[in-house]
């Protein structure tokens, strides 16, 4: 059994872990610190929970569990690693955006690896430490790793990607207050998303071309999931682009091709991506559709921990969509 701790308990990434990995057949939860709530059952701050779990929220870590999930905001994850020291053989597995980046990919001793199994499966088996893609940055990615993959990345891509209020995490803010959300769209930080950087990064890892992305994100009136359409210059037919995208995913178990244009709810609440090409007189449009909190956080983070610790990745993460 590997023994896991969670850190940033109280919040949603750190909820979606704590749903998960009560219901992993080989792993169990060995702590959930928490700064606000040591002491609390954790079904307080998670009332779904109630009647699943009796574990109570700490603020004191185990140093000696197998693997740590840091669910913390940016800039904490780092902060939390020097104040807590973990045995060297413990892995971590960060979900900020902290080590996602080459030139901080390593903290003291520790290196992260790039978690999206979709684009280094083989790196990550072997990684010590994670750093978890971001959400939008692993919808993105999702539709456009074939293309970088074939070096068909030439022209502007241009990117549009709707998320639900839960990417914002637990607190309440002015965007995710019920009043101004509910019946409301709006666009956020046109073409300068702190997401760019890692996109751009792996991207050229597998194309060196540079690459031109324009990219809007939005805000949708609905909690979870990333609906995100793509759109690029593209020279083959319908046909081709399918095969590119069937052949590069096909050793991957959560990645999907679909033949009609995806909607959420096929997605929210699975750790799958369901991908859509559509060609237009020379503009290839992909439509890549994932939970936020589930591929694009603690579900993909979870595949990660089964790939380091040597387990098909899909253990414990068949999960049911809520279709309608
Ligand atoms: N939400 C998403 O869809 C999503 C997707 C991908 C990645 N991420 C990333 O995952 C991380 C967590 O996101 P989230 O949505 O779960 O955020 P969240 O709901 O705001 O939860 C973060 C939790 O961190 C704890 N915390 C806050 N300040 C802390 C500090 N100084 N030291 C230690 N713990 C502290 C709090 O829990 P306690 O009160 O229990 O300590 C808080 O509830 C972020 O870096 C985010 O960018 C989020």
């Amino acid at each position: 059994m590997i023994r896991a701790g969670i850190i940033g308990g109280s919040g949603y990434t750190g909820g979606e872990l704590i749903r998960l990995l009560i219901n992993h057949p080989e792993c169990q939860i060995g702590f959930v610190y928490s700064t606000t709530r040591a002491g609390s059952p954790v079904y307080k701050a998670h009332p779904d929970l109630l009647g699943q779990t009796d574990l109570l929220f700490v603020d004191q870590v185990d140093p000696e569990v197998d693997v740590v999930f840091l669910c913390l905001g940016h800039g904490n994850s780092g902060r939390f690693l020097k104040d807590w020291e973990f045995n060297p053989a413990t892995r971590i597995i960060d979900l900020s955006n902290e080590f996602r980046l080459e030139e901080k990919a390593s903290l003291r001793k520790r290196t992260f690896v790039y978690g999206l199994p979709e684009l280094q499966k083989e790196r990550i088996a072997e990684a010590e430490n994670i750093a978890n893609p971001g959400c939008f940055a692993t919808a993105i990615q999702l539709a456009l790793l074939p293309l970088a993959d074939q070096g068909l990345l030439s022209d502007k891509v241009h990117i549009h990607a709707l998320t639900g209020s839960t990417g914002a995490g637990a607190g309440l803010s002015e965007t995710s207050h019920f009043s101004w959300r509910n019946n409301n769209v709006s666009w956020y930080k046109p073409f300068t998303h702190q997401h760019l950087g890692e996109i751009y990064r792996h991207l050229n890892q597998l194309q060196k071309a540079s690459t031109d992305l324009q990219f809007l994100p939005l805000r949708g009136n609905f909690a979870r999931g990333i609906f995100a359409t793509v759109y690029t210059s593209f020279g083959g037919n319908l046909e081709d682009a399918q095969m590119y995208y069937r052949e590069y995913y096909r050793e991957a178990p959560f990645t999907l091709i679909t033949e009609e244009p995806p909607d959420l709810k096929q997605v929210v609440n699975t750790n799958a991506a369901h991908i859509h090409l559509h060609l237009h007189e020379g503009v290839l449009l992909i439509t890549s559709v994932i939970d936020n909190l589930l591929k694009g956080a603690s579900g993909q983070a979870v595949q990660n921990m089964n790939l380091m610790f040597g387990l098909p990745e899909t253990t414990g993460l068949q999960l049911k969509a809520i279709g309608f």
